[in-house]
């Protein structure tokens, strides 16, 4: 197993203003695996995912990628985040070698991966642009391409499509398909849209805030190979359905 998440439990604050943030998240992803965690907002997912970026350390529980547990941020995890994380002074390919440079690679070796990975997410010949003459979409797929450069073990994924409209959410959604589908990559994508994770992913957990747990956990086993007739079959709109109904019910009543 690649990445194991085992009891892992979080909270902010002490006395009385103690807040349990995360108790007892389990799951694992498999090398090679697509796993979504899905939960409306507060229910802990970034959370989770800093734990797993090493950028924050669990109050109790661990995080473990190839048998070791994680102490910090590394190279064999790339992040991918909802706000564009690009430097708007760089250009496309000077932000996607970015991260190769502080691996201390070659310069001819740095050439080459970021032509290649540019290539891979479409944007060859925006490799001389800056971030504001990218679409939103565009610059998302300049910081996968960033994320992938530098040869993570796992891709980690916040709320990548989060601020960008239907339309292109929609052909991100199917880029990043085939993109896994591709390259084999191992990817753990974080989102409050149900629909985005059972398209995507082969393994879905379902988090509840207050605290935040999982309280479901699905295998997806869905035919991918026509993403836009499978976002109207029967099959998936009956799981959909199925998980939204179990999302509505942890929800808190709003005052009426
Ligand atoms: N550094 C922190 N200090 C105190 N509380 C925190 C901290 N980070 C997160 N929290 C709390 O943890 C809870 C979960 O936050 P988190 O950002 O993980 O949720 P999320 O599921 O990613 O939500 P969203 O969908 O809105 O991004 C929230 O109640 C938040 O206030
Ligand atoms: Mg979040």
């Amino acid at each position: 197993m690649l990445l194991q998440i085992a009891n892992l439990c979080k909270s902010f604050g002490y006395g009385a203003q103690r807040n349990e943030v995360l108790r007892n998240v389990s799951f694992d992803v498999h090398a090679g695996e697509f796993v979504a965690l899905v939960g409306s907002s507060g229910s802990g997912k970034s959370t989770v995912m800093r734990l797993i970026a090493g950028l924050d350390s669990p109050s109790s529980g661990v995080v473990s990628l190839d048998g070791r547990p994680i102490t910090g941020p590394g190279s064999d995890r790339g992040m991918v985040f909802q706000k564009y994380s690009l430097y708007p002074w760089l250009t496309a390919a000077q932000n996607v070698a970015f991260g190769m440079e502080l691996q201390r690679r070659s310069r001819q070796e740095i050439r080459e991966r970021t032509a290649y990975f540019l290539e891979v997410v479409g944007l060859a010949d925006a490799a001389r642009r800056l971030p504001r003459e990218l679409s939103g979409g565009m610059q998302q797929r300049v910081a996968i391409a960033r994320a992938l450069a530098a040869e993570p073990k796992v891709l980690l994924l916040d709320e990548p499509f989060g601020a960008l409209d239907i339309q292109i959410r929609e052909s991100m959604q199917e880029f990043l398909y085939h993109l896994w589908q591709r390259t084999g990559l191992t990817a753990l994508l974080i989102t409050h849209d149900l629909e985005e994770a059972l398209l995507l992913a082969g393994q879905v957990h379902i988090m509840a805030p207050s605290p935040g747990r999982i309280v479901r956990s699905v295998a997806v086993d869905l035919d991918r190979s026509a993403m836009a007739q499978l976002r109207l079959s029967r099959p998936f709109l009956d799981l959909r359905e199925e998980l939204a109904q179990c999302l509505r019910g942890l929800e808190p009543a709003l005052p009426t």
